[in-house]
């Protein structure tokens, strides 16, 4: 440890309850910021037409270079979301498992789920562009129930997550976290696990996708939420697509291309059997939940794991759509891949 700082910082908050539900325990390894001063704009919205452009020319046979792959020095427990903020710096959500959950049985359900709860931690890790950690925070008290932090957003004020049960049909709580400080302000609670987020920003909505992402639950920012820790209430939107189960999802905008719906750009993977694993990425209409466009990518990283296993972040250089992946747990490596813009032309793989 470079500098062995290990700083407790006192929540502070108008919201009740915040001892229980979140805390903030950072590690620091880095004597730098953790953001940049000057706050920038996030990648995915910024470049919103763009992307949708480019996207529309993916297909089975694009071929996709590595830029890059950045070794993320430290264990990086299970990574579920990442974003990057400015050019040198990755924010990545993830969860620490003290004790693993336990299947009840086979299709046994006890109040709603169908395991027990296990324990753990919720994390949000900083590195650099090399790779080099830079703090690690704990979001969650030990003992904490909820303590899965999903897909994250950013909006170019604050990251976005859910803090969530690590189990299907349980609880989870919205939060909002400063980049420059890791300080978590807690906004909402819901009757459900949420194991990702997206912040619409012209609608100023978030809408967070359960277990699997099977439905998606908005809360628009000007409703006032139940205080803490009672449920704020949703009518959950039914998710149509069972072609992957989106991981980490960022806010796109509301492009021309799609009559102005607002978009979120998503990627994922389903199993469906204990040997096929499929994953891709796919453009969602945030409000009805209808993938608008998807692409399969069957690229591994060294460890074996499909590259669109959770965290995923987009953005545009030089007129090329670069994707940022980070599929392994514990031991990660930062995959960067470009879209070839010269790949063949797509005929499908049916019958010719
Ligand atoms: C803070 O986090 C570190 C590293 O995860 C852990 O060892 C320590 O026990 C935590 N401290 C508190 C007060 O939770
Ligand atoms: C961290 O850097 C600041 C100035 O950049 C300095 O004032 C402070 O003493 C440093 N802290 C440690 C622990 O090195
Ligand atoms: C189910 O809920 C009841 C009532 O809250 C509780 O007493 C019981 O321990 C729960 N069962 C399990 C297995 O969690
Ligand atoms: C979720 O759990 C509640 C009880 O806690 C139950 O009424 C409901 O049917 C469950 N929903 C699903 C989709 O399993
Ligand atoms: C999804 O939401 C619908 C209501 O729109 C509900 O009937 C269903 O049980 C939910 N499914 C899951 C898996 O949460
Ligand atoms: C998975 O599905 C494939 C294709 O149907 C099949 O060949 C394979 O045997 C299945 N594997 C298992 C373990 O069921
Ligand atoms: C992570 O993987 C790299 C490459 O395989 C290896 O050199 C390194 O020792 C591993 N680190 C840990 C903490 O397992």
């Amino acid at each position: 440890m470079a500098y062995g700082a290990r700083i407790i910082l006192a929540a502070v908050t108008t919201i009740a309850y915040w001892a229980s539900v979140a805390a903030l325990n950072v590690t620091i390894k880095q004597n730098v910021s953790f953001a940049p001063a000057e706050l920038p704009a996030p990648y995915a919205a910024s470049n919103c037409d763009e992307i949708v452009e480019l996207f529309s020319r993916l297909g089975r046979s694009t071929v996709w270079n590595l830029v890059e792959k950045v070794p993320f020095e430290g264990d990086t427990y299970e990574p579920e979301g990442i974003v990057r903020i400015g050019n040198n710096r990755y924010f990545v959500s993830a969860g620490e498992y003290t004790s693993k959950t336990v299947k009840y049985g086979n299709n046994v359900v006890i109040n709603g789920t169908d395991r027990t709860a296990g324990s753990g931690f919720a994390h949000m890790i900083v590195f650099d562009d090399k790779g080099k950690r830079i703090a690690d925070a704990t979001l969650t008290e030990r003992g904490a129930i909820e303590y899965h932090n999903g897909g994250i957003d950013y909006d170019g004020e604050f990251i976005w997550a859910t803090i969530a049960q690590y189990r299907p049909n349980t609880t989870a709580t919205l939060m909002r976290i400063d980049p420059h400080t890791l300080e978590p302000t807690v906004i909402l609670h819901i009757a459900d696990h949420e194991g990702g987020v997206v912040h619409d920003t012209r609608t100023d909505s978030l809408v967070m996708l359960n277990w699997g992402s099977r439905n998606a639950s908005t809360w628009r920012m000007h409703d006032k939420p139940a205080p803490y820790p009672s449920f704020t209430t949703f009518h959950a939107k039914r998710n149509p697509s069972y072609y992957i189960d989106y991981q980490d999802c960022k806010y796109l905008g509301h492009p021309r291309a799609f009559d102005q719906r607002g978009i979120m750009i998503c990627s994922g993977v389903t199993s469906l059997n204990s040997t096929i694993t499929i994953g891709g990425v796919a453009l969602v209409d945030i409000e009805t939940m209808i993938p608008v466009a998807e692409v399969p990518i069957t690229i591994s990283s060294d460890l074996g794991a499909a590259i669109t296993t959770n965290p995923m972040d987009v953005t545009v250089v030089d007129g090329r759509l670069r994707f940022y992946f980070l599929p392994d747990q514990h031991n990660s490596t930062l995959y960067v891949f470009e879209a070839e813009p010269n790949s063949p032309f797509e005929f499908g793989g049916g019958p010719q």
